[in-house]
């Protein structure tokens, strides 16, 4: 790995000694664990495909001191739970990041089956919230800790042919973007990671060069982009292309949306509100 990527020693302080990441074989997903395992935090990589997660377990077991555990898990299938207890119940999990989630194809929405609907709810609303609650707990009683969800520049957008991607990947994005706020005063950091054309396995047949001159971010970047900014902020988009499509301010703005409705949610209810910007102080 670059050294252009090497984590400073605080982020295994605040985010180890494990991290897990769902989606964790190849793609961005293989950027993530050796960025985190090059600054000394174990890991546990979810995947469907063994061959993938062996030979990566492999790889990093052999360039740095850390310790791999693999699991050859479908994130959209009953017992997920059940799962990753076993392989991660004696661990204290201080990072999870939910990779996984790329689209399965392009219909018109009549055209879907119902069961590749389901698939995608399952996959990128499901499990990452059901992942997210049953790490939340125990970095909320240590005081530290982190949880980041990939999106998409789709889910910014509804968008024809692909319907169901973008409306679940939005969902990612207000899962951690609530979460963010949700978990501050606990000392635990989330943060949702938009990404666009990116050059992942899964999409390397894509003719991203077709509305983009490099033909996609590589997964190094991506990755290295998402690290850098958790702790700093609900929202990041990576890339600059990616950024330059959106609306000056897109970014800064999320964290005062956030907080006001977080405010306003507070309020009605007589809840605590403790304040992300400026915008509820005082
Ligand atoms: N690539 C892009 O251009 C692009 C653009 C925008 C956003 N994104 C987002 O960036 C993230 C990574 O992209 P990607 O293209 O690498 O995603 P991906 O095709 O979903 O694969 C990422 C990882 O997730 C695993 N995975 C996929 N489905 C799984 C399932 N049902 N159960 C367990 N593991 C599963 C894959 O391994 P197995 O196949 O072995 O399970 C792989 O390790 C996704 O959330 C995607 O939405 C990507």
């Amino acid at each position: 790995m670059n050294d252009d990527y090497q984590l400073p020693p605080e982020f295994a302080d605040k985010y180890g000694p494990w991290a897990l990441i769902a989606g964790g074989s190849e793609g961005v997903g293989e950027s993530f664990a050796r960025m985190l395992a090059g600054v000394g935090i174990n890991l546990v990589l979810l995947a469907r495909r063994e061959g993938p997660l062996d030979s990566l377990a492999s790889s990093i077991r052999s360039e740095y001191e850390v310790e791999v555990r693999i699991g050859s898990v479908d994130l959209t299938r009953a017992g997920l739970l059940a799962q990753v207890t076993a392989l991660t119940g004696d661990i204290d999990v201080g990072l999870m990041i939910y990779n996984a989630g790329s689209s399965i194809g392009y219909n018109r929405f009549p055209d879907w089956k119902s069961e590749d609907l389901d698939f995608m709810i399952k996959l990128n609303c499901h499990a990452p919230v059901h992942l997210a609650h049953h790490y939340a707990k125990g970095m909320c009683e240590r005081g530290r800790g982190g949880l980041m969800f990939l999106s998409s520049m789709a889910g910014f957008s509804g968008s024809a042919w692909m319907t169901i991607y973008p409306a679940t990947k939005a969902f990612d994005q207000m899962l951690a973007e609530g979460l963010w706020h949700d978990l501050k005063p606990s000392g635990v950091d989330a943060m949702c990671l938009v990404l666009g054309a990116t050059k992942t396995p899964s999409h390397a047949h894509v003719a991203f060069d077709k509305f983009t001159p490099d033909g996609g971010m590589e997964c190094d970047d991506a990755a290295w982009e998402g690290l850098s900014h958790l702790g700093h902020g609900p929202l990041w988009v990576a890339g600059e292309g990616n950024r330059a499509r959106l609306p000056e301010g897109f970014i800064e703005e999320r964290a005062i949306a956030i907080d006001r409705m977080s405010w306003g949610t507070a309020i009605i209810n007589d809840l605590e509100h403790q304040p992300a910007t400026d915008a509820t102080r005082g």
